[in-house]
């Protein structure tokens, strides 16, 4: 493991403690939360048999790690939370917990109780995750970076709000409309499972963007309730509905997919995993199977309250090089010893939707050289796979016509980029020939996968570039 690796999961862990005691001292110090934290004797009464909250903090916050936890605080706060729990249930009758707010609930408030998950959700702990700097266009723009107080293995609900890659986007793409209604959304019912059209959320106000896809956005109904997979009416301090869509992929839908299936097309990993992947039956895995992994633990850390299986709040996706490496197979054969045709093979074997999916700005780029005996390149080919912007290929037949049409900006520069490989489909075995021209001799055909988050920025800017895989074939041709 190189240092740096190590210094970074150092400071996964006592950043969640620190962000973790914020959340407790806001918590306790907020004027409308009643009983006090470590000392109301309201809570020692319990609220039934099976729920004793302790609010204390868990015991690796306390004595001891007094200074793991103040030196990230001081480096980096968490973000401050907006108000606080507004009650405290001590007896069976005392009014719930309620969130005001909306899904605008800072996720701090949850973490209050929901420990682990939070230290998940807010940090990455746990997982591969790292955010990467951005830039817009040209290497000329300046590095888009996540603000201090957010950790960049924070996982991408978490920092939705603030990922100022969208916020310059819908800027430059858009002329500041409220495009992005999916990173900020009021709270919505799940879409049914076959319904045809995914329809757009609701946005939040836009004072109200910065808290992100909170714990609230995916877990509050409409009328106020928590939904989860669990009867937890017993035990939990807030209003709850039992709710076994949360344990499949109809949870995801509304902010992983927009309109009707079109093949091809951004923003359909819903769609893409239900009739590319599941329906054909190539995996019984929901999304949350593949990106929540389950463990055995406590809702609620500090509660008395049973282990369920519970799911890591983690969604590695494209900032996950484990993930990403774990997508794609690529396979190089040569069909006639003879002749210096290649076929080139690019399968989807770990997605249960297309790769790349989701944003229209993301692309893999398979790159195939030919290499002689001496190390020098003699041929080379190169293939981009990305969803298209619109309903048809990108093609840069139509660069006129978009710059008057109704989002001139950002469909001129896909069509700008000409037609390219449609992304590769859940369970596809994508093959691509080539018939470099060589004389006779002993080469090596050496071939590399990349994920780029931003198929429109410079090429030579590579932050935002992962190898994803790799292959080789030597052919000799007599
Ligand atoms: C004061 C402590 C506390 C706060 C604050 C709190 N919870 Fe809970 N929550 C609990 C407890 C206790 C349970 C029940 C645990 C059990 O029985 O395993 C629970 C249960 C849940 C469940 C399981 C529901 C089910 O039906 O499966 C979810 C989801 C949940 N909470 C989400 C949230 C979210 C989201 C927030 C913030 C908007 C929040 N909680 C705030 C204590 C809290
Ligand atoms: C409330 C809307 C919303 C819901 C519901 C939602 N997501 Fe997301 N998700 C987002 C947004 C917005 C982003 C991107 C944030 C960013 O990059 O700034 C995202 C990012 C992700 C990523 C990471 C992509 C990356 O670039 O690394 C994964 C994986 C993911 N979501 C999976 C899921 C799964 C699985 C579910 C269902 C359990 C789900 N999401 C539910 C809005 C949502
Ligand atoms: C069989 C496992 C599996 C299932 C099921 C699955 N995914 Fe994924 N997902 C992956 C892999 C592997 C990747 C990495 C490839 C990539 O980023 O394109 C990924 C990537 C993603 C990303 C990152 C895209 C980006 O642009 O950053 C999102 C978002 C996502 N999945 C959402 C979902 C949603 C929503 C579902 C359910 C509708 C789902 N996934 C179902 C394995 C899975
Ligand atoms: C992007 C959507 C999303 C966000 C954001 C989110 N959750 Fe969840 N949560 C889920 C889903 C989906 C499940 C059900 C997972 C499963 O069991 O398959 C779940 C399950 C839970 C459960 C029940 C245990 C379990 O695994 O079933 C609790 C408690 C919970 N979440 C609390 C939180 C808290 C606290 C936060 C914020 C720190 C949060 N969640 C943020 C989607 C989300
Ligand atoms: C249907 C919901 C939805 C809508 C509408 C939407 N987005 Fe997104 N956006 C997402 C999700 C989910 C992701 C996460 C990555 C993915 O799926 O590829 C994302 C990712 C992004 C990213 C890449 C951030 C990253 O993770 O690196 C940018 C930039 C972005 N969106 C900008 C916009 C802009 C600008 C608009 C308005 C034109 C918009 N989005 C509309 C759901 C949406």
């Amino acid at each position: 493991m190189p240092v740096q690796r190590i210094e970074r999961a150092l400071s996964i862990g006592s950043m969640g403690a620190g962000a973790l005691l914020a959340a407790l001292a806001f918590s306790c110090a907020a004027p409308a939360a009643p009983p006090q934290a470590t000392t109301g004797p309201t809570l020692e009464e319990g609220r039934s048999a099976t729920a004793v909250p302790q609010l204390a903090p868990p015991p690796t916050l306390t004595a001891g790690s007094a200074t793991a936890v103040q030196a990230p605080l001081t480096q980096a706060p968490p973000p401050a939370p907006a108000a606080p729990v507004t009650s405290i249930p001590a007896t069976p009758n005392a009014p719930l917990v309620s969130f005001p707010l909306g899904t605008a609930t800072p996720s701090e408030q949850c973490g209050f109780c929901h420990v682990s998950i939070y230290r998940e959700y807010a940090t990455g702990f746990g997982a591969d995750l790292e955010y990467k700097g951005m830039i817009a266009n040209s290497l000329q723009d300046p590095v888009l970076a996540l603000p201090a107080d957010h950790p960049v293995t924070q996982t991408a609900h978490a920092y939705a709000g603030v990922d100022p890659w969208p916020i310059v986007a819908r800027q430059l793409e858009e002329g500041g409309k409220a495009c992005n209604v999916c990173h900020y959304p009021q709270p919505f019912e799940h879409p049914a499972f076959n319904v045809e059209s995914i329809p757009k959320p609701q946005p939040r106000d836009a004072s109200q963007e910065a808290v992100g896809v909170t714990c609230a956005s995916c877990h509050l109904t409409p009328d106020g309730k928590i939904r989860g997979p669990f009867d937890v009416s017993a035990t939990a301090p807030h209003a709850t509905v039992q709710d076994p869509g949360m344990q499949t992929s109809t949870a995801c839908a509304l902010c992983h997919s927009m309109g009707p299936r079109v093949i091809g097309k951004q923003t359909q990993t819903f769609l893409e995993w239900r009739e590319d992947f599941n329906k054909p039956g190539l995996g019984p895995q929901q999304c949350q199977d593949c990106h929540m992994p389950r463990t055995e633990r406590k809702l609620a850390d500090t509660y008395d309250v049973p282990l369920r299986a519970v799911a890591r709040h983690l969604w590695t996706g494209s900032h996950s090089t484990q993930r990403l490496a774990s997508a794609l197979h690529l396979a190089i054969t040569r069909p006639r010893a003879t002749q210096p045709a290649l076929e080139l093979h690019v399968m989807n074997v770990g997605a249960g939707h297309s790769v790349p999916t989701g944003s229209n700005r993301r692309a893999v780029y398979l790159k195939a050289d030919v290499v002689d005996g001496s190390g020098a390149v003699v041929a080379t080919q190169q293939w981009m796979f990305a969803p298209n912007f619109g309903d048809r290929p990108d093609d840069n037949a139509f660069v006129e016509d978009d710059k008057t049409g109704p989002e001139p900006v950002a469909a001129t520069q896909a069509d700008a980029q000409g037609p390219h490989e449609a992304p590769v489909r859940a369970g596809e075995d994508r093959a691509l020939t080539w018939t470099p021209a060589l004389t006779s001799g002993t080469y090596t055909v050496e071939a590399t996968l990349i994920y780029d988050l931003n198929r429109y920025n410079d090429r030579a800017f590579t932050d935002d570039q992962t190898e994803i895989g790799s292959a080789s074939l030597s052919v000799s041709i007599r």
